[in-house]
């Protein structure tokens, strides 16, 4: 089937996530017909590099036989049943092997279906534990600048990326924000780390009684354009938890399974959070599932007689479904059995070397890796460290023109990224580097501000961070 005629079926009856569908009149969506270990290949045979793990979700490849065949063999058995008074070997052997890889402490699983669920699911939680003890007014929760967890209405409440909530404002519970960890320019990592944990202990101080959880994604901000902080943050963060007797919910749903160079970024500060929330990864990228992992103490609070209406009585129909549950474990099992660390320092080191000499671009700045993580930002002067205008959409034309050289490259904004499958080659990295500076020489050239500047953006005044191509 030629790429055109699926292209012709889809828009006539697709909405795409994350998309003006109108850009589609000049950039139609990529048909793919096949995946293959890091690569995708469309209907006519053309190869894509998938530089970004399909949204940070694919671990070991596509198709990637181990979990196909765990998925088949599942299959045989028992595709699906609710978890509501039911049970299966799958959602109990991988509760089992997540207790067992987590930080230590964390022993009660709960299944959701997707990232945003998970996250609504710790804030339920965390609130309904203060309930629960007695604490009915700690009703707030606190995120940080720059925050992602999600596009539900719930998670668009501990979300601080304009782009998602200025529409919904109206509708959206309004978190309080601490300031980011991430380094200002030329500012000094442990430096900044210890100014916003100095002002969350302020932040906590003057909100007392009153908040449930701080809410965190550990290491790497993804979606606020891949701000890395130190690690003393969070040793920081889970003392003025403790101190503040405040829920920690750790969001390791982009970090999670070895993305930032440790199992869970978690480990690099050698913390526990009272919530972690998993997804993405978790089934190596192949299905929808997530799970939200908390102590006994916070069960414990819930287990009573029914009367008392201490239940979580949260639900979705797919919980815990059996063919996701085989995925993980397959996953897990790789994560295992598998040197995939050492792998995954090893592609740090490539992305390193091959993107170094992007960092002399005149038009870059502030390049950073973290793991198998490498970003940077597309600015109009690497002095002064100035954005393009947004409504440019300079981002786009390195997605463009990214693809046209075979790599799949969607930056956030004016923030060019690659966060490939643990199976990448280091060839292949050295592509994704060329495609990244061809993308960023197509997109800085004179014409191109122009052209993009053709199909502006709807929303006038909201901040260009975030997920736009
Ligand atoms: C840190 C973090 N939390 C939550 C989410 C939401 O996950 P989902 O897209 O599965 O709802 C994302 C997605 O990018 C994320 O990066």
């Amino acid at each position: 089937m030629p790429n055109r005629d699926l292209i012709e079926r889809d828009l006539r009856v697709l909405w795409h996530p994350c998309t003006q569908m109108r850009d589609h009149e000049t950039l139609p969506p990529v048909p793919i017909a096949r995946g293959e270990g890091a690569w995708l290949i469309d209907h006519e045979g053309r190869r894509y590099l998938d530089a970004i793990s399909s949204w940070w979700v694919n671990l070991f490849g596509h198709g990637r036989a181990e979990i196909a065949d765990a998925i088949r063999g599942q299959l045989a058995r028992l595709e699906h049943v609710m978890l509501a008074g039911f049970t299966h070997e799958p959602a109990v052997a991988l509760a089992e092997a997540l207790v067992r890889i987590t930080p230590a402490g964390l022993s009660r699983v709960f299944y959701t279906d997707n990232g945003a669920s998970a996250v609504e699911v710790a804030l339920k939680m965390s609130f309904h534990y203060w309930r629960n003890v007695g604490e009915p007014e700690r009703c707030r929760f606190v995120c940080l600048e720059g925050s992602y967890h999600g596009e539900t209405l719930g998670a668009l409440g501990v979300t601080d990326v304009a782009l998602y909530r200025e529409v919904y404002d109206p509708l959206i519970a309004r978190p309080l924000l601490a300031p980011s960890p991430a380094p200002g320019p030329g500012e000094d990592p442990v430096a900044a780390a210890t100014r916003a944990a100095d002002a969350l202990d302020l932040l906590l101080a003057a909100n007392a009684g009153q908040v449930a959880a701080v809410i965190v994604e550990p290491r790497v901000q993804c979606a606020a354009g891949m701000r890395i902080h130190d690690p003393s943050y969070l040793a920081r963060l889970r003392a003025t938890c403790d101190r503040h007797r405040v829920h920690l919910i750790a969001d390791e749903i982009a970090t999670g399974f070895g993305r930032t160079g440790t199992l869970f970024a978690c480990e690099q500060a050698a913390i526990a959070p009272d919530f972690m929330c998993l997804s993405k990864g978790l089934t190596g990228g192949f299905l929808p599932l997530a799970a939200v992992l908390t102590t006994e103490t916070v069960y414990d609070a819930f287990y009573a007689d029914w009367a008392s209406r201490r239940a979580f009585l949260h639900s979705h129909s797919y919980t815990g479904n059996p063919l996701a549950c085989a995925a993980a474990l397959a996953t897990v099992e790789l994560c295992e059995s598998t040197p995939f660390l050492a792998g995954i320092a090893r592609i740090g080191d490539w992305l390193e070397a091959a993107f170094a000499p992007l960092a002399a671009h005149p038009h870059v700045a502030d390049l950073r890796r973290l793991g198998a993580v490498v970003a940077f930002d597309l600015v109009t002067d690497r002095v002064t460290g100035t954005p393009f205008p947004w409504q440019e959409r300079r981002g786009l034309a390195v997605h463009r023109e990214a693809l046209a050289n075979g790599v799949l490259l969607r930056p956030i904004g004016q923030v060019v990224y690659a966060m490939p499958p643990y199976i990448v080659t280091e060839d292949e990295v050295a592509l994704i580097a060329t495609a990244a500076r061809r993308g960023v020489d197509a997109a800085t050239s004179t014409s191109a501000g122009r052209s993009f500047a053709a199909t502006p953006h709807r929303l006038a005044d909201a901040d260009p961070s975030g997920l736009e191509v």
